[in-house]
């Protein structure tokens, strides 16, 4: 039965994952994989969520299924957060929000439901992007380009260059955009960048489809989500992958949520309905702790309140790394871009490390980064700032 089985290797993301954990050295630090660890390393519980997590306990509710589109409250506090208080879109009905499992499901399902849909258009991502986003559109049947995106020279993004590439995709192409905190490079858009490339998308019948999955680590809630809300109000059809894992660090609960804009509420019924169906066929319904959770602390004012407020220390606390990092760095190596480092938004930065100091960076130091020189600063903190700007020092002269 297996015999011609092909090996089936992991991303790099995830077999570093596999590798680290698997690693015996006692000073191993973990800089490769997306995950907000606090001031003294540890992945937070986050005082709001430890909140809810007691009086979702208390109630001591039965264990039923959860709808499949998750609850009512729950989709109206993420289309509440993504498009802000107030927002219009919200009385229109034109959006249709389902949870989904973490920010992957959302893409995966919208992915699905853009199949049935456009099957054959192109996808367009982002180079470089995440791992995982080419290969889940891949196995959804598209065929995946890419974009220019990133500025080695500058550490920031190559607006020209990607604006260039997507005037030449045909109609009907995907273009898969990082809405805030690009993973991996942390360069994103300026707001003038944004507010040129909505109208360009729609000018170009392009179907953006939007992943926000840091919302709260680049500027703050409400400026990380502008560019869904530039979208949302350009009245353009389009696709958002929300994920609750990094700002409610509850990675293993898989919260996320998928919403999908469409032009008016008939068709929002239709695609929702289509969505709905696809979650069914895939694991049919969503799980209930971490988006009880989730649900509790943004429809509770006072622990909203908290979490917004324990939310900005943690963008406050990579920024300070940041700094420190840069400078550094920049000290030690000047030729070198470590400057960029500074500027850079969100858990991640594109240092410039070569795969060779990547892996001198591992083994030599116990630091594990990307091999595309992908670091998560969200790692960093006091203790060992100074191990991980020594190490990448060390493994820089080689
Ligand atoms: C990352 O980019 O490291 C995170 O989003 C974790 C993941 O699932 O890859």
């Amino acid at each position: 039965l297996f015999a011609g089985i092909q090996d089936a290797p992991l991303d790099p993301i995830m077999r570093l994952f596999e590798a680290f954990n698997a690693d015996t050295r006692p000073g191993k630090l973990n800089l490769a994989i997306g995950v907000y660890t606090d001031a003294d390393g540890k992945v937070p519980r986050l005082r709001a969520v430890q909140e809810a997590e007691k009086r979702w306990i208390d109630k001591a509710l039965p264990k039923t299924y959860r709808p499949i589109e998750g609850t009512k409250p729950f989709r109206d506090a993420v289309q509440e957060l993504l498009f802000g208080e107030g927002a219009k879109i919200l009385t229109e009905n034109r959006a249709a929000t389902l949870q989904s499992v973490g920010g992957t499901g959302a893409l995966k399902i919208g992915a699905d439901v853009l199949a049935k849909l456009k099957p054959g258009a192109t996808v367009a991502v982002s180079d470089p992007t995440w791992e995982n986003h080419r290969a889940l559109f891949t196995q959804a049947g598209f065929t995946v380009t890419d974009y220019p995106y990133f500025n080695a020279e500058t550490g920031g993004a190559d607006y020209p260059a990607m604006r260039a590439a997507l005037e030449t995709l045909p109609a009907g192409s995907i273009v898969v955009l990082h809405a805030c905190c690009h993973n991996p490079t942390g360069a994103d858009l300026t707001a003038e960048e944004w507010a040129d490339l909505v109208p360009l998308m729609q000018q170009r019948g392009l179907v953006p489809f939007l992943d926000i999955a840091y919302q709260g680590f680049g500027i703050d809630l409400d400026a990380d989500a502008e560019p869904v809300r530039l979208f949302a109000q350009s009245g353009q059809e389009f696709f958002v992958a929300s994920s609750f894992s990094k700002s409610f660090s509850l990675y293993g609960e898989r919260v996320g949520a998928l919403t999908i804009v469409a032009a008016d509420p008939a068709m929002r019924a239709k695609v929702e309905a289509l969505a709905k169906r696809l979650v069914r066929w895939s694991y049919s319904n969503p799980i209930t702790h971490g988006a009880a959770i989730v649900e509790i602390v943004l429809t509770d004012k006072a622990l909203r309140a908290d979490w917004e407020k324990e939310l900005g220390q943690m963008r406050e606390r990579i920024q300070e790394m940041r700094v420190r990092m840069a400078d550094s760095l920049h000290q030690r190596h000047p030729d070198r871009g470590f400057e960029a480092i500074k500027v850079q938004k969100g858990m991640f930065s594109y240092t410039g490390l070569t795969p060779d100091e990547a892996v001198r960076l591992r083994d030599q130091h116990e630091v594990y980064a990307l091999e595309t020189g992908r670091v998560c600063v969200a790692a960093i903190n006091t203790h060992n700032i100074d191990r991980v700007v020594d190490a990448i020092d060390a493994a820089v002269k080689g």
